[in-house]
């Protein structure tokens, strides 16, 4: 289990929480006055030869079942869409949502076993009973995908047409033998999915973002637009987010790392976790924030309400697209200039990804230090491009100069996350904004993760070495109470 550092009294007696130490933290001497440059980071060290040829990552995998199989499961699919018509003719839809689990059950058997009879299809009991449970998902669930939902292990699905679902888990995309009957079936389901959270979907508005009734994230863009037929993609709801503890399991970072970020974050410095897409940067972020005080006001901002912060006070807000005729719509940078009035200690933005990036730099500038959010990017140089581009695309009219002195002021720290080849997610930098040199935004990279090969499974090797550096923020952190030992910046502490 982490063991979490332990807060001395600070010094100059300093709250924790007191803002006044903050909004110049660049101005703060530099624990290390050798910041690297901000070239382009020295290029990775040429990986160790792997013991097998095997240096491709495995292709998607797929469950590997006999023809019988698919034999049997597409005589099902076929005999469900039948009885699934008799069933929208035979039970009382308005009684449905009053219906108890149990009752509806028996409806149903009762209904499918007459239908069956009338069909002339015999089936043994295991295939009786599938087709029971399938044409339940069908009535009150999602159809063919409600089976994914429920198995733990999944945490996407993705459609692609009817005849084509994919899976991932533990990192690694797998075909499943899950069908649907057709693209109609297909779009029966996402319509049921979208007309519940009061949109619609259809050749002129042909994709779709919504949330599902369990918290899993759902967006789908159907024909034309979609060219082989509708793609889904969901992102699986986990009731229980990875903690620090489960993810230093995993091995997504050490503990040494932790207690680096668990002083970050205490010291309120405002930090953008970047990655790929499904990298883990809602769930790091949701970790880190577990580092945040109970006494703090914190206000989450989000596209979809994914993040599930275990503080007391927090006020969740949720953006929301415009409705059928266009209007109604509040984006993510409504919401954050809102809660510029709301007297938050710290903001977090999911995602920042459009115009929302300038009250969101300005925020961090401006009083509410120890704000985070997450950016799509590859590294910590590409992220700070991303947010600089972002800022272009807002039609401010900036000069490269004052944009770059605005990030740099205002972030202090990029958490790099990678899914690695082999579906493990490892934070793969740590990386510190120290100031401006010239015209260029100067970091200081302080963990990485080095790769040294492949085994032959294909698991990727390496491990978390110390840039070589401690902290630029070290005096800050000794004056908030976190004199870090300086071991936690040794490769074999790491
Ligand atoms: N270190 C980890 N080890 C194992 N699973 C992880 C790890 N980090 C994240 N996951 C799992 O990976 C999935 C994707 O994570 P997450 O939603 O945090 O990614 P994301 O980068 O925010 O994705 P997106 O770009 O779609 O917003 C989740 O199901 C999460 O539980
Ligand atoms: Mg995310």
């Amino acid at each position: 289990m982490f063991k979490r550092f332990n807060k001395q009294d600070s010094s100059n007696g300093a709250p924790a929480a007191a803002p006044s130490l903050v909004s110049s933290s660049k101005s703060a001497p530099a624990a290390n006055p050798a910041p690297t440059s901000a070239a382009p980071a020295p290029a990775p060290a040429p990986e160790k030869k792997s013991k097998s040829k095997k240096t491709k990552p495995a292709p998607p995998k797929s469950i590997e079942i006999d023809a019988k199989e698919v034999k049997r499961m597409d005589r099902l699919l076929e005999i469900r869409m039948n009885l699934h018509k008799r069933l929208l003719e035979s039970l009382n839809l308005a009684a449905l949502d009053k219906a108890s689990e149990e009752d509806l059950k028996h409806e149903i058997a009762l209904i499918a076993r007459e239908g069956l009879r009338d069909m002339d299809i015999v089936l043994n009991t295991t295939d009786q009973k599938q087709l029971n449970i399938d044409l339940l998902d069908e009535v009150i669930g999602l159809g063919p995908i409600e089976v994914l939902l429920r198995d733990d292990t999944v945490n996407d699905i993705l459609i692609n047409g009817s005849q084509q679902i994919f899976v991932e888990r533990a990192g690694i995309l797998e075909l499943t033998t899950v069908k649907f009957k057709d693209e109609k079936h297909l779009m029966r389901i996402i319509d049921k999915i979208v007309s519940a959270v009061g949109r619609r979907v259809d050749e002129s508005s042909p994709y779709v973002d919504a949330r599902l009734a369990d918290g899993s994230r759902f967006n789908a863009m159907v024909p034309p637009c979609a060219v082989d037929g509708s793609l889904v993609s969901i992102r699986k709801f986990t009731k229980e987010k990875l903690s620090v503890d489960q993810l230093i399991k995993f091995g997504a970072f050490t503990e040494a790392m932790a207690t680096y970020l668990q002083a970050a974050v205490a010291t309120r410095l405002n930090i953008i976790v970047s990655g790929g897409t499904g990298s883990g940067k809602t769930t790091t972020l949701n970790a880190l924030s577990g580092f945040i005080g109970d006494e703090e006001r914190i206000v989450t901002i989000e596209d979809t309400a994914e993040l599930q912060l275990q503080q007391v006070h927090i006020g969740r807000m949720e953006s929301r697209p415009p409705n059928v005729e266009g209007n109604g719509e509040v984006s993510q940078r409504d919401l954050l200039r809102n809660a510029l009035r709301m007297r938050p200690d710290r903001i977090i933005v999911g995602e920042t990804r459009g115009d929302e990036v300038i009250d969101m730099l300005q925020a961090m500038n401006t009083g509410h230090d120890g704000s985070m959010t997450t950016i799509h990017a590859n590294s910590a140089r590409d992220a700070v491009s991303r947010l600089e581009n972002m800022i272009a695309m807002t039609g401010v009219e900036l000069p490269l100069i004052a944009s770059r002195a605005q990030i740099s002021s205002a972030v202090d720290l990029m958490v790099q996350i990678s899914r690695l080849p082999d579906g493990s997610r490892r934070m793969v930098s740590i990386t510190e904004i120290t100031g401006m040199e010239g015209e260029i935004i100067s970091m200081q990279e302080i963990f990485k993760f080095q790769r040294t090969g492949m085994d032959d499974d294909g698991k990727i090797e390496g491990k978390f070495v110390s840039g070589g550096l401690r902290s630029h923020f070290t005096e800050r952190f000794r004056q908030w109470g976190y004199d870090l030992p300086s071991s936690i910046y040794t490769d074999a502490n790491l």
